[in-house]
């Protein structure tokens, strides 16, 4: 740890001055699932609904991540665990800013998750498990990478010669090959509610 000689400023505004501002609490939704299995879908889905109630949100996504911040980054082992604690970071310092956060990171490693985890305040990381089949995502491919990783133009592709950890105990699960995008949308607002992370529509 490279500690030594830093010592932390405190802002005056704080955390829970934000959240009485915004009247809306800063939860991280974490949205773990395979490639093509619907996590940026639903997120950017999820965000305009969030936005059109008034609630300030903001979207971290894998793919768009990796063009600026994580572009130095890969798909090693070594690589997608430093991808996932540089968002966990972000996503603490959104959490703290007042921001309801919503990542899209295939994030495969159990490990690493649980790492983002510990980080927040207990209760303000919620693993969202965005379920689809191999062969659900690998039908769809809306990418083309599955075709190219089956051909060995893309070695390392999770599911197909790279793992994917399913969460255990995840607070939600979706199941895209089941629900709609409206019914994944309204079953992730149903439970912010539920929890009074942000308020019934009046
Ligand atoms: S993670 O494993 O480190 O969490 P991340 O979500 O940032 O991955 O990026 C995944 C996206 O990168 C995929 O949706 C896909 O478009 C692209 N990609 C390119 N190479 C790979 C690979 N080897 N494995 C998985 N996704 C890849």
């Amino acid at each position: 740890m490279t500690t030594n000689n830093i010592v932390w400023h405190d802002s005056v505004v704080t955390k829970q001055d934000r959240k009485e501002q915004n009247n809306h609490h800063s939860p991280v939704l974490w949205f773990t699932g395979l490639s093509g299995s619907g996590k940026s879908t639903i997120t950017v889905a999820l965000e305009k609904a969030l936005f059109d109630r008034g609630i300030r949100s903001y979207r971290l996504d894998g793919d768009n991540i990796r063009h600026g911040l994580n572009n130095n980054l890969g798909f090693s082992p070594e690589d997608r665990k430093e991808n996932i604690r540089r968002i966990g970071e972000v996503s603490k310092l959104l959490n703290d800013a007042g921001l309801i956060t919503l990542t899209a990171f295939i994030s495969p490693y159990k490990e690493d998750r649980d790492n983002v985890r510990q980080i927040l305040n207990d209760g303000e990381f919620i693993e969202i498990y965005v379920k689809c089949s191999l062969d659900g995502c690998e039908a769809r491919d809306p990418k083309g990478l599955y075709q190219k990783a089956r051909a060995g133009e893309i070695k390392g592709f999770t599911g197909v010669d790279a793992p994917y950890e399913e969460p255990e105990t995840p607070e939600l699960v979706i199941d895209t090959e089941q629900q709609s995008l409206e019914e994944s949308v309204q079953t992730i607002l149903n439970y912010l509610e539920s929890k009074q992370f942000i308020s019934p529509v009046k």
